[in-house]
């Protein structure tokens, strides 16, 4: 019997099934020479099975989750407690099949629960799926649907053409999707609401390193939206930060986070293979950035910032790291998808060993890394001598 499981199906609708008292359902059991199985192996136990189930139905049950989180569902049921599926039809306004369709699809997830009539927030949803603060999840999620999502669809020509075939879909003649995201501005500031919601989630691990203590003007390179500056000069009153990236990028980071710090955030803007880093920093911080590249083109980039700094000065690089063995990890797994099909056609969440070694050949030395920082991140530190 190992690999049957018992299933439940309706009963026929006849006469006397439907005469029949209570259960309407009831349990069917496999009988010998008529197995009713579900598709499992020899090991039932094993839990990648269940994963393989949750696996090739997550597409469908991701667009579903969104959905709920764009109808504000899990914000009603946070205000309410519970909601009468009536009430919901008359908040979400969907046409009451769909509603039924939507609601079904999000129980199986875990994310809600029915209790009679009633629909309710599991402790995860409400936990993660009702706020709306800048490191909500929402903000994620809406990124990975609007950006990430439609690419991951052109995996397996990606991966075969050795490119990032699907950047096709983003106009623009650029390499990057960095680059590309600039010639529409409403989708460039998804992505970067995404990335900075994102960021806030394993940004406070970085900023308590003892590392910066120290450090009194930073240069963050592809520093982004200034998401990681503004937390980390909040951190350390006497800290200064240059945030370095492409122009469009820089003009948000103009009106989003860096007028909150006034002159201690600064922007400059700039492409940080072609225009020499600015001058003037004791660190070089390069965060979520170096695993859009390749080895050589991380080595070039390390030396860059080695030449601009003073003899003592740090680089730091945090970012997703993918396990020694590089057998786990499903952010960095992701991520490094990401990278090869859509964003730069190249780079992974490299294992912290290749950082070491990139930044040792170009010149730091006392090189470390620090590991089990959230998110499969790691940090990796070196010194100028
Ligand atoms: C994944 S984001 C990381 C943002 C930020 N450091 C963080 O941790 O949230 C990568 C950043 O690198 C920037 N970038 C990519 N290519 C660049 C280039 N050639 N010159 C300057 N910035 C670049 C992008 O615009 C983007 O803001």
């Amino acid at each position: 019997m190992r690999g049957l499981r018992t299933i439940e199906l309706p009963l026929p609708r006849n006469e006397r099934a439907a005469r029949r008292p209570s259960p309407a359902r009831r349990a069917v059991r496999p009988t010998k020479g008529l197995p009713m199985r579900e598709d499992t192996g020899p090991d039932t136990d094993d839990p990648a099975y269940e994963r393989f189930h949750f696996l090739v139905n997550a597409p469908a049950l991701f667009n579903a989750v969104v959905t709920a989180v764009e109808l504000d569902v899990f914000r009603c049921l946070a205000d309410r407690g519970s909601a009468s599926f009536e009430d919901l039809r008359q908040f979400t306004g969907l046409p009451a099949h769909q509603l039924r369709v939507l609601l079904h699809a999000v129980c199986t997830t875990g994310l809600l629960e029915r209790h009679g009539g009633d629909y309710a927030n599991s402790r995860v949803a409400g936990t993660l799926l009702v706020s709306d603060g800048p490191d909500a999840w929402r903000h994620i999620l809406t990124g990975w649907k609007e950006v990430y999502f439609p690419a991951f669809a052109r995996t397996g020509e990606a991966l075969r053409a050795g490119t990032n075939t699907a950047l096709d879909a983003h106009p623009g003649t650029e390499p990057t999707l960095y680059g590309r995201l600039a010639h529409d501005p409403p989708l460039e500031a998804v992505f970067h609401r995404a990335m900075s919601a994102f960021t806030l989630k394993s940004v406070d691990a970085l900023v308590a390193h003892e590392g910066f203590a120290d450090v009194r003007a930073l240069l963050d390179v592809g520093g982004g939206d200034g998401t990681t500056s503004t937390r980390l000069t909040a951190r350390y009153p006497r800290l200064t930060s240059t945030v370095f990236d492409i122009p469009s990028v820089s003009k948000i980071a103009e009106q989003t986070t860096a007028p909150d710090f006034g002159e201690r955030v600064r922007v400059h803007p700039g492409d940080l293979f072609a225009d020499p880093f600015p001058p003037g920093h004791d660190a070089v911080l390069f965060s979520h950035v170096l695993e859009i590249f390749s080895g050589e083109q991380i080595t070039a980039l390390l030396a860059k910032a080695h030449s601009v700094l003073p003899s003592g000065g740090r680089v730091f690089v945090y970012g997703y790291n993918v396990s020694e063995d590089e057998t786990r990890g499903w952010y960095s797994a992701r991520l490094s998808l990401y990278l090869n099909v859509l964003a730069s056609g190249q780079g992974m969440a490299y294992p912290a060993r290749d950082y070491e070694r990139w930044m040792s050949e170009a010149g730091f030395t006392g090189v470390r890394t620090l590991t089990g920082f959230p998110y499969e991140h790691g940090l990796t530190l070196g010194t100028k001598a």
